[in-house]
């Protein structure tokens, strides 16, 4: 049973390409990796760890988002600022809805692995290796692209560094400051519905900190006001990359994965005796799981005596990802169980993966409506089984795309082909994951009236 950063690969590995034409190529990165800087440090894992252990207790609330997939084609300043600004939106909304301290994980500086449902795609009668994710393969249908390439592994490397830099500079350097709070509606929530009801909240979260620095408290010296902590997180899949950077924390001796804050297990890669698992239970980051309708109590159980055999509040977050339809008779036991084996989790929900529809036309899109009320379920479902709601995990974009149906600023079936970016799965614009916000705030106004 002992772990090693390499202790995954005598598992069955699903999702990782064994096709690379020169392993040997692959190995000569693997070890190239191993010797660059960690992206992040051990000590603000720690951090996280800590803060999720209040969201278990329901003394804060988790807010994860960011793109399904990156791209090395959307790598671009302007992107990865309106995503951050977005996420600061949102989290602004929900701070002063909820009252409660929001803990901010993107999806974002590491995401580009993706689990596919096949192996190959068929277009016009031509086989391919399916597109797997710029950091393996190329999207063009041609069979160059499509071949594995360790090279990606540099290049994404370097992509999450400097998005990772970029990001550090906005949440500590001026930008996240509460008292640019209006001007991160500037371009955006311009000419949305939402428009006015971002701008009163704006204003009196303005009022406030005005009134506060009469009273003299400074805010260019109050840490709380000018900084966020800004915390990175992927999905644990390609282990070769993820062990590369595993490494010992010189001040606690432990294991970290330093490619991101946070990383999680997919639910087509959480089988408890397949190497995702056996990597991830000897990595000291907190670890999201995946909970889909296929995930029994029982194994549920299992997976996490072998991921928290301590039961350490904040090492684990549950993300359900049911569908609306299925959310309640599928959530509904596994929550139950949990709080009857007094098990310390974070319940999360991830209202995206289950919903997605193809339309007519031909695009893969999701209905805002299902997300809400998927988002709606999970609420009641964990009230209900004596759980704290404690977080949101949702596939959103800075950018104005029109991949999701609906929203208060409707997109259309006819629309969905205007401006459709994505790499991977639809995903919220700005002003669909701010509508999403508001809602989840209203929510919590509702439950916070209800108990007092
Ligand atoms: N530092 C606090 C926090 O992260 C308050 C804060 C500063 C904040 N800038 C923010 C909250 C931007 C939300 C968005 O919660
Ligand atoms: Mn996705």
């Amino acid at each position: 049973m002992s772990w090693t950063p390499d202790s995954w690969r005598e598992k069955n590995a699903l999702h990782i390409p064994a096709d690379y034409p020169d392993p040997a190529a692959l190995q000569a990165v693997e070890s190239e990796l191993s010797s660059y800087p960690p992206l992040v440090f051990a000590g603000e894992a720690r951090t996280l760890r800590s803060s999720l252990a209040r969201v278990a207790r329901g003394e804060a609330f988790l807010l994860q988002g960011g793109d399904c997939a990156e791209s090395f084609k959307e790598f671009h300043p302007n992107n990865i600022r309106d995503t951050f600004r977005v996420l600061l939106q949102m989290a602004v909304v929900l701070t002063f809805g909820a009252a409660m301290p929001v803990i901010k994980v993107g999806r974002i500086a590491g995401q580009f692995a993706k689990p596919r449902s096949s192996p190959t795609e068929t277009v016009n009668g031509e086989t391919l290796p399916s597109y797997r994710g710029d950091n393996i393969n190329g999207m063009e249908f041609t069979t160059e692209a499509r071949l594995p390439d360790p090279q990606r592994l540099l290049k994404a490397y370097g992509q999450a560094a400097a998005t990772l830099n970029l990001i550090r500079a906005f949440a500590t350097g001026g930008y996240a400051d509460l008292r640019n709070v209006q001007k991160w509606n500037l371009e955006f929530v311009s000419g949305n519905p939402q428009e006015d009801r971002y701008r009163a909240l704006a204003d009196k979260i303005s009022e406030a900190i005005t009134f506060m620095e009469a009273c003299g408290v400074n805010g260019s010296s109050v840490r709380a006001i000018h900084e966020v902590d800004f915390y990175t997180s992927h999905e644990a899949l390609l282990l070769g990359f993820e062990s590369a950077l595993t490494r010992i924390d010189s001040t606690s001796g432990k294991w970290y994965d330093t490619s991101a804050h946070m990383v999680w297990i997919g639910d087509r890669t959480r089988q408890p005796d397949g190497a995702h698992v056996e990597f991830c239970r000897g990595i000291e980051n907190p670890i999201g799981l995946k909970c889909g309708p296929s995930l029994a109590p029982d194994e549920l159980l299992e997976l996490l005596d072998i991921l928290n055999p301590r039961n350490e509040a904040g090492r684990i977050v549950l993300i359900a990802r049911f569908g609306a339809e299925k959310a309640e008779a599928g959530l509904a036991p596994l929550v139950r169980r949990i709080v009857a084996e007094g098990r310390e989790v974070v319940w999360s929900c991830d209202p995206m993966h289950g919903n997605t529809i193809k339309t007519g036309g031909g695009y893969k899109t999701r209905r805002v409506d299902a997300i809400l009320s998927e988002v709606r379920t999970f609420f009641d479902v964990c009230r209900q089984e004596g759980a704290n709601p404690g977080g949101v995990h949702f596939e959103m974009t800075g950018q104005n795309v029109t991949e999701c149906l609906g929203g208060s600023r409707e997109v259309s079936e006819g629309d969905l082909s205007s401006r459709y970016h994505t790499h991977c799965d639809p995903r919220l614009n700005a002003s669909q994951a701010l509508d999403l916000a508001f809602i989840l705030a209203d929510r919590f106004k509702e439950i916070q009236k209800s108990t007092f």
